[in-house]
C-alpha cells in the first residue's frame, strides 16, 4: 500500500496525532453470548420437543395428504371463507404437502438456532487445493460438528426427522395415481364414433348452437362445428369438444386436388379436425386464396384442398378429415368416426 494512502502523522496545524497503528487491524469477535438452551438443560429438552413436535407434524401432514387422495373425490367442491369455492382435493393436498414441507423447514432451523452449536469459527482463507493434513482437519471438524450438532446425541429429533423426511417422497408416489386409468382406445375415437348410415348425427354451428345445410356456408368461409348432443353447459363438453371440434370450409370442387378428400365432403364443403396434429392446439387461421390453415402455435401449415397435407411446420401428420353427406332434412351430418386418431402422435399410436 503506498504511504500516501496512509493516514497523517500530523495535523494540518503541524500538531503531532496520536500513532493508529495499523487501520486495517482485525476487530476480533464479539464476545460469544451463550444461549438460553446452552445454559439451562430443562429449556434445551423443552426445543428439543418442539422440533420432533415440528417433525411429527410433517408426518402426519404427509399421511394427510395421502388420506386427501382416498377421501376426496376428483370432482367435490367446497366453500372455504375466504378464498372461496375450490376443488377439496386440490386444497387438500396443496395444505397438507406445504404443512409437511414447511415443517421439516421449521423444525430444522429451530433445531439449528436453539440446540446446535453456535460458536463463531474464524476460517483463514487457504489454498482451494488442500492438503491431507487440511482434510484430516476438515474430517475432524465435520466429526465436531455432528457431535455438537447432537444429531447422535437428540435420539427423539435425529429419529422423527428420518421419519418426516422418509415419509414426504410418499406424496409423490401417490401423485403417481394421476397417470391412470390408462386412455385404452379413447385415443382412437372422437364423439363421431357414434354416427352411424342408419343413425347420422347432425353438424352443429359452435356459434350459432344451430344445425347446419350447405346453403349456410359460402366458398372462401371458414366454419366451426360440433356433435349434435354436445352441450356446453354439460361435465364433459372440454373434455369432448377438445377431440370433436371441426372446421369447415367450402373450395370449388375443381380447385380441391385430393380425389379421396373431395369424396369425403359435400359439394366442396370439407370437414376437417379442428385439433392441430403436432401439439394439439386449436387451428383458427385460414387463407382462402391458397387454401392453407395455419396453426398460430408453431406455423405448422396444412393444405386444405390437398387432403390437409402439411407444407410447413413440425405437425407430423394431415388433419384427419370426417366423411360428411346430408340427411333428408338437408342438414349437414356425419355417418361415422374419423378414419384416424385427431390431434399429436402418441406412443401406443396405430395409424
Ligand atoms: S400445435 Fe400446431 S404447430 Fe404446434
Amino acid at each position: 500500500m503506498s504511504k500516501d494512502t496512509l493516514p497523517e502523522s500530523h495535523d494540518s496545524h503541524g500538531t503531532e496525532v496520536a500513532a493508529h497503528g495499523d487501520p486495517f487491524a482485525d476487530p476480533g469477535l464479539p464476545a460469544h453470548e451463550p444461549r438460553r438452551t446452552d445454559i439451562d438443560e430443562r429449556a434445551a429438552k423443552r426445543a428439543e420437543r418442539q422440533v420432533s413436535l415440528l417433525f411429527i407434524l410433517s408426518m402426519l401432514s404427509t399421511v394427510g395428504f395421502i388420506a386427501s387422495f382416498v377421501i376426496f373425490p376428483i370432482d367435490k367442491i367446497v366453500y372455504i371463507f375466504p378464498i372461496g369455492h375450490v376443488s377439496a382435493l386440490n386444497f387438500s393436498l396443496g395444505l397438507t404437502l406445504g404443512v409437511a414441507l414447511f415443517c421439516i423447514g421449521a423444525g430444522a432451523v429451530h433445531w439449528a438456532r436453539t440446540l446446535m452449536s453456535d460458536h463463531e469459527l474464524p476460517a483463514e482463507r487457504h489454498a482451494i487445493e488442500a492438503d491431507d493434513e487440511v482434510r484430516a482437519d476438515v474430517i475432524e471438524q465435520f466429526k465436531t460438528g455432528a457431535a455438537e450438532s447432537g444429531f447422535g446425541r437428540r435420539k427423539m429429533i435425529r429419529n422423527t426427522l428420518i421419519g418426516s423426511m422418509a415419509l414426504v417422497p410418499l406424496s409423490g408416489v401417490v401423485l403417481l395415481r394421476d397417470l391412470g386409468p390408462l386412455p385404452e382406445d379413447k385415443l382412437e375415437h372422437t364423439g363421431w364414433k357414434e354416427a352411424t348410415k342408419a343413425k347420422p348425427i347432425q353438424l352443429i354451428n359452435m356459434n350459432t348452437n344451430e344445425p347446419m345445410k350447405p346453403e349456410d356456408i359460402v366458398v372462401g368461409s371458414l366454419s366451426f362445428a360440433k356433435p349434435e348432443g354436445l352441450e356446453e353447459d354439460s361435465h364433459e363438453f372440454q373434455v369432448q369438444i377438445a377431440k370433436d371440434a371441426l372446421m369447415l370450409i367450402r373450395i370449388a370442387p375443381e380447385d380441391i386436388k385430393d380425389k379421396e378428400s373431395r369424396d369425403k365432403g359435400f359439394e366442396g364443403i370439407l370437414a376437417y379436425s379442428k385439433i392441430c396434429t403436432h401439439v394439439g392446439c386449436p387451428i383458427s387461421l385460414y387463407e382462402q386464396q391458397t387454401h392453407h390453415a395455419l396453426c398460430p402455435c408453431h406455423q405448422s401449415t396444412f393444405d386444405l384442398a390437398d387432403g390437409a397435407r402439411v407444407i410447413f411446420g413440425p405437425a407430423g401428420h394431415p388433419l384427419p378429415q370426417l366423411k360428411i353427406t346430408v340427411d333428408e332434412k338437408g342438414y349437414l351430418v356425419a355417418t361415422g368416426d374419423f378414419d384416424e386418431p385427431v390431434g399429436p402422435s402418441y406412443w401406443e399410436r396405430s395409424r
